[in-house]
């Protein structure tokens, strides 16, 4: 009985230590979205693998190196000897080279403080995963957003009806006024605001809008969709043998399971005559 008490108390205490040190630990974290790769069974959309690598290519490397995977690896996904090599020429590489951004980490480091990160490894680098690249890409300020800041700093005070409908739009704790002013002087001073990276400004300007990129397959070119592709492909980059893994584990789960119908038959018969 007593231990049941004791269970009781620590339980009461998680419930009510737990949620507020998640509150402190964040900023807001990004939205769980529908990953077909994710799972036993999940795969990569080869379709998606495409759109997102042209997008990477075209956008992304303009900054960042996608270094452990080389243009030649990208017929994996489809794409023929030619468009390969136009890939690989778009960025003045050779289509064995690795895929490098053109641009010097020194002159990164020297225009946004920061040198990019290599994007190779990235969706299993940071806590959330592919949920968090995307996160990322979206999370930028829409038009509407922008439009509210704009309204609430004409304003000049911060009512309190603001303060809570502007802490909502931009994923801010309404609790700390002061941070929240913070954020808005910030954002019109026209730092990078995003609303999942922790501490929310970084040195990253907004990489993708509507229509950013060209797309051939007739899938929509939205801001969103396009966040969807490259994080597919940045999740086939960190682990282009994915398919073969899984496919290898279900053979080998169904051979063991066989096996040990199978052991268990000889079992019964080698035993059967022993009472
Ligand atoms: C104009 C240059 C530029 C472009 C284009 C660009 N990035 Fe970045 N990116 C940066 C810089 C600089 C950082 C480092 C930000 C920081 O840590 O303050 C960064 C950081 C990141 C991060 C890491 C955030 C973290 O948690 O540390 C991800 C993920 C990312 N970029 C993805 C992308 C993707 C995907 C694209 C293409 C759609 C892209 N970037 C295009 C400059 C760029």
């Amino acid at each position: 009985m007593d231990f049941l008490k004791f269970l009781k108390t620590v339980a009461l205490a998680a419930a009510v230590v737990l949620p507020q040190m998640a509150l402190a630990a964040s900023g807001v974290a990004p939205p769980a979205q529908n990953w077909e790769f994710v799972g036993v069974f999940g795969q990569f959309d080869q379709a998606a693998l495409k759109r997102g690598a042209r997008v990477t290519v075209e956008v992304c490397m303009a900054c960042h190196s996608v270094k452990y995977i080389k243009f030649d690896a990208l017929k994996k996904l489809g794409f023929s000897e030619a468009e390969v090599i136009a890939l690989a020429e778009a960025q003045s590489h050779n289509k064995k080279d690795a895929m490098l951004s053109p641009m010097d980490p020194v002159a990164a480091k020297d225009s946004f403080g920061v040198a990019p990160p290599d994007l190779s490894l990235i969706t299993k680098a940071r806590k959330g995963y592919e949920d968090y690249t995307y996160g990322i890409l979206t999370g930028y300020l829409t038009d509407a957003d922008r439009a509210l800041v704009q309204q609430v700093m004409e304003d000049g005070a911060l009512s309190e009806k603001e303060l809570l409908e502007v802490s909502s739009a931009l994923g801010l704790d309404p609790h700390h006024p002061d941070k929240v002013k913070e954020v808005l002087q910030r954002i019109q001073a026209n730092e990078n605001f995003n609303k999942y990276f922790p501490g929310h400004f970084f040195a990253m300007p907004q990489p993708l809008n509507d229509g950013a990129v060209a797309y051939t397959d007739g899938v929509e070119n939205s801001l969103k969709q396009m966040a969807k592709d490259v994080t597919t492909f940045l999740a086939w980059a960190a682990e282009p043998t994915m398919m073969a893994r899984k496919t290898l584990g279900i053979k080998v789960m169904l051979y063991l399971l066989v096996l040990t119908i199978l052991f268990y038959a000889v079992k019964r018969r080698i035993w059967a005559k022993i009472h």
